[in-house]
């Protein structure tokens, strides 16, 4: 679990002295004090901030999978190529989402989020693979507003991951 000292992230820095620079204790008691009073997500709020990703990439997996058949039936390789390593991405974090979950014991939604529909709907695939870019950045927002209030260190590590992936992925597909 993410320690005090490491925790310059906590929004309630009551908890620190010496102007923030060090914790009032090395050794105080980080997990006696509420996740929320420190400013971290409490499990229940974060299984369904991963869950809520996990419908948005899994709507991504599957709106680049169709995107890349489109673009070949097209006759766009490049495009399908795009869309078929976007998609791999997607499904790899539906993977790392999924576990997540797993590990807080919380339960992995099957939904698959409204963007897929959206997205479908719109047939000129420049136009769409705006619209995906669009979600993508959705995603990187909300991974940047939330990364500071993910207390468990590998978790951090796997949602920052994410996020560096994703800012990747929109450079590609801009
Ligand atoms: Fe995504």
């Amino acid at each position: 679990m993410r320690t005090l000292a490491r925790a310059a992230r906590p929004t309630n820095m009551s908890v620190m002295a010496n102007d923030g620079k060090e914790p009032a204790s090395p050794a105080c008691s980080a997990h006696e004090m509420g996740d929320a009073y420190m400013g971290f997500l409490p499990r229940d709020e974060l299984v369904a901030f991963l869950n809520t990703l996990l419908e948005a990439e899994r709507a991504g997996a599957r709106i680049c999978q169709r995107t890349a058949r489109e673009a070949r039936d097209a006759g766009d390789e490049n495009l399908a190529a795009l869309m078929t390593a976007v998609r791999d991405d997607e499904a790899h974090w539906c993977a790392v989402l999924t576990q997540a979950i797993r590990a807080l014991e919380g339960a992995p939604s099957s939904a698959t989020g409204a963007f897929y529909e959206k997205a479908a709907a719109i047939a000129d695939l420049p136009a769409r693979v705006k619209f995906i870019n669009r979600g993508q950045s959705w995603v990187v927002r909300e991974l940047r507003k939330t990364l500071p209030r993910i207390r468990d260190d590998a978790l951090h590590a796997r949602m920052k991951a994410m996020l560096a992936g994703h800012e990747a992925n929109i450079v590609k597909a801009s």
